[in-house]
């Protein structure tokens, strides 16, 4: 009898239930008898023995439901190694009630934190095996995770949704899409979405270069201009501030994020009206779009394969159009971010987008 153990960690996204119920599927259809257990909330599950066993009805009629069976949390990598509030060793916990349960297998699903403590758990001597999940997209050793395409759909059908009444109010429309740290998200629904101006944490923009965007738009008699801001942008002027000051700065900020800093500099510049929209979580909302169902079922049977063939410490993963297998010890603590030489930024430069550069 084999006993394997699974959580989902972080942030949630669309496609973590079509992901797990691949590698249940896939362990199932092998005729390997086997014990699902699922750890609720994500690492808190497993540091705190809070679990039940999963039966084959947990799994049916999954594949299009959003969120996750299990729920999520996140429980910081920063700060794994420290003791809980009672005293609790964390990782000691974790190992200890794997060791409990008997279990052959631990299965994370989780993004970019989520694989360094699933990395630590396997140099500990766990077996592990994880799924690459995120709307970021930012997974070092995948070009693409789960989440990432249902999530630039709901993206770019809010930009969608904008062009119209920007259309008809004639304002500038700023839509702040989530990624405090890489901008594939924005990049990808800004493009897919049309927007004129896209800015991303990877290309400091200058507010001047917006302001002639918008006015260079006025002047071939356009009447509204869509910019899509990624959650992380930063002008120019605060890239080049140290980290200190930078944290001064964001202490005493005065809006509730880039967008309005921006929204304002543009309305005092150019005199034009400037609305913000924050779709925020909706992006991480609702049913995985067919892509992600297929692209996550897929994973999860190549995870459930990597299980029944033994082999431990790996990330399933997307490379050159195959699922590939990643060691955990390569991805952990590396982001995968948007070049500012990609062929994509040029091809959108190309297309008249600007990036504020
Ligand atoms: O999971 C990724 C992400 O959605 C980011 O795009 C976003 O910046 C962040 O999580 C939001 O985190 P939280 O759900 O903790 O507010």
């Amino acid at each position: 009898m084999m006993r394997i153990g699974m959580l989902t960690s972080g942030g949630d996204c669309q496609a973590l239930n079509a992901a797990m119920r691949g590698v249940v599927k896939c362990i199932a259809h092998s005729g390997a008898e086997v014990e699902f257990y699922g750890f609720k909330n994500g690492y808190r599950g497993l540091i705190y023995s809070d679990f039940r066993m999963l039966t084959s009805k947990d799994f049916s009629g999954i594949l299009t439901k959003g969120g996750t069976i299990l729920g999520s949390s996140r429980t910081p990598f920063k700060t794994i190694k420290e003791p809980d509030e009672n005293g609790l060793d964390k990782v000691e916990a974790m190992k200890q009630n794997y060791y409990k349960l008997q279990l052959d297998c631990l299965v994370v699903l989780g993004g970019n934190g989520s694989q360094k403590t699933a990395n630590l758990l396997s140099e500990e001597g766990l077996n592990v095996v994880s799924l690459p999940k995120t709307i970021d997209n930012d997974l070092w050793g995948t070009d693409m995770t789960f989440g990432f395409q249902s999530a630039v759909d709901v993206a770019t059908n809010v930009i969608d949704n904008i062009h119209t009444t920007a259309d008809s109010h004639g304002r500038v429309f700023i839509i702040e899409v989530m990624g405090h740290k890489v901008g594939w998200l924005t990049l990808n629904a800004g493009l897919a979405g049309g927007a004129d101006v896209i800015l991303i944490p990877e290309i400091p923009y200058d507010i001047g270069k917006i302001c002639d965007a918008i006015q260079a738009r006025d002047e071939r008699g356009s009447r509204f201009t869509i910019i899509a801001v990624a959650e992380g942008a930063i002008s120019k002027k605060d890239a080049k501030l140290s980290k200190k000051e930078y944290k001064e700065k964001m202490a005493n900020y005065k809006y509730p994020s880039v967008s309005y800093e921006i929204a304002e500099a543009i309305q005092k510049k150019t005199g034009h009206e400037v609305r913000v929209t924050v779709p925020g979580h909706m992006q991480r909302g609702g049913m995985p779009d067919p892509y992600d169902r297929v692209f996550a079922s897929r994973l999860g049977a190549e995870a459930g394969q990597l299980i029944l063939n033994k082999e431990f410490g790996y990330m399933v993963a997307y490379k050159n159009r195959e699922i590939v297998k990643v060691p955990l010890s390569e991805i952990a603590g590396k982001l995968k971010y948007v070049s500012p030489d990609a062929s994509i930024i040029k091809e959108a430069k190309m297309l008249g987008v600007c990036f504020g550069d």
